[in-house]
């Protein structure tokens, strides 16, 4: 990024950016990591997408006016019906969309017209929702080939997600693809945190996987947020993804339908009635 001065660089907790603190075993209680913000991510949140419009190719519009935005210390969290349009909100966010309308910010800098890769120069690590792994590489292959970017020391960041994820040093040898589905989405997250991202992006990072899976990697991102990492997530299960969401958006047909609060979108009648199965 330019030398802009980052307004949250004194509350974002992460100075050194690595993602989970040293000394402190990858344990959440950082204590230092900031509260989240109380004001609505607006436009001058640290990543928005805002009114972006567009879709793929020359085809019609999928996003009509769609605007998801994360600050430092947050969880965000899109959900919605199925094709309303999340992983294109993400992937326009990400650069993988041509956008008609609208901008892309990241830490006060309009990266509309960066490609992906250029953005995870500029601090976006993305995890799609489909083909997120190198199937035939080894754990720690696909650990290195997150870091592609980097020409700097790897090994400590690699340890710190060896931290945040135990199980994946325990099969760093063995083939990603042979790993169950929740130690896959794992190796994704991972993957993404090599770059040691300002932002992460994750799009349903808990699809099939079994409950209790996925109350252990809501437990691990919500640790990953406490380093100061700001959270943007497309979940499919939508209540207990609200339950741990600052930010919350209600997509339907690309366009936003609902915003609030996690909290204040499990509170809403017509939220719970159309979304939440009452
Ligand atoms: N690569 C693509 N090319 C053309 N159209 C696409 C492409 N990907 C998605 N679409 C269309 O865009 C719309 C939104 O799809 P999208 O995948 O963003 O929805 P979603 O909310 O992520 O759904 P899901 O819950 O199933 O993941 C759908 O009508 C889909 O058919
Ligand atoms: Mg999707």
């Amino acid at each position: 990024m330019s030398g802009r001065a980052n307004p949250y660089a004194d509350d974002r907790g992460n100075k050194d950016r690595s993602i989970t603190k040293p000394g402190q075993g990858g344990t959440m209680g950082a204590g230092t990591a900031p509260e989240p913000s109380d004001r609505p991510a607006g436009v001058n949140a640290f990543l928005i997408g805002e009114a972006m419009t567009g879709g793929y190719g020359s085809g019609a519009d999928i996003l009509h006016d769609c605007t998801i935005a994360v600050d430092p210390g947050q969880i965000a969290v899109i959900v919605g019906p199925n094709g309303a349009g999340k992983s294109t909100a993400m992937k326009a966010v990400f650069g993988m969309l041509n956008l008609r309308k609208g901008s892309v910010r990241l830490d006060g800098e309009d990266i509309t017209a960066l490609t992906p890769q250029d953005r995870v120069k500029a601090g976006m690590g993305f995890v799609p929702q489909t083909s997120n792994i190198f199937p035939t590489l080894t754990v720690e292959e696909n650990l290195e080939m997150g870091a592609f970017i980097r020409r700097d020391d790897i090994r400590g960041t690699m340890a710190q997600i060896y931290d945040l994820f135990p199980i994946l040093a325990d099969k760093r040898r063995q083939a990603a693809g042979e790993l169950s589905g929740g130690q896959r989405q794992q190796v994704a997250v991972g993957r993404a945190l090599m770059t040691k991202p300002k932002v992460l992006m994750l799009d349903e990072p808990t699809a099939g996987v079994s409950p209790i899976v996925m109350d252990e990697l809501f437990d691990r991102i919500i640790e990953v947020a406490r380093t100061g990492i700001p959270i943007l997530m497309v979940e499919q299960n939508a209540r207990q993804a609200l339950a741990i969401a600052d930010r919350g958006y209600v997509l339907v047909q690309g366009a936003n339908a609902h915003t609030g609060t996690g909290k204040e979108l499990l509170a809403d009648e017509q939220v719970r009635r159309s979304f939440l199965g009452g």
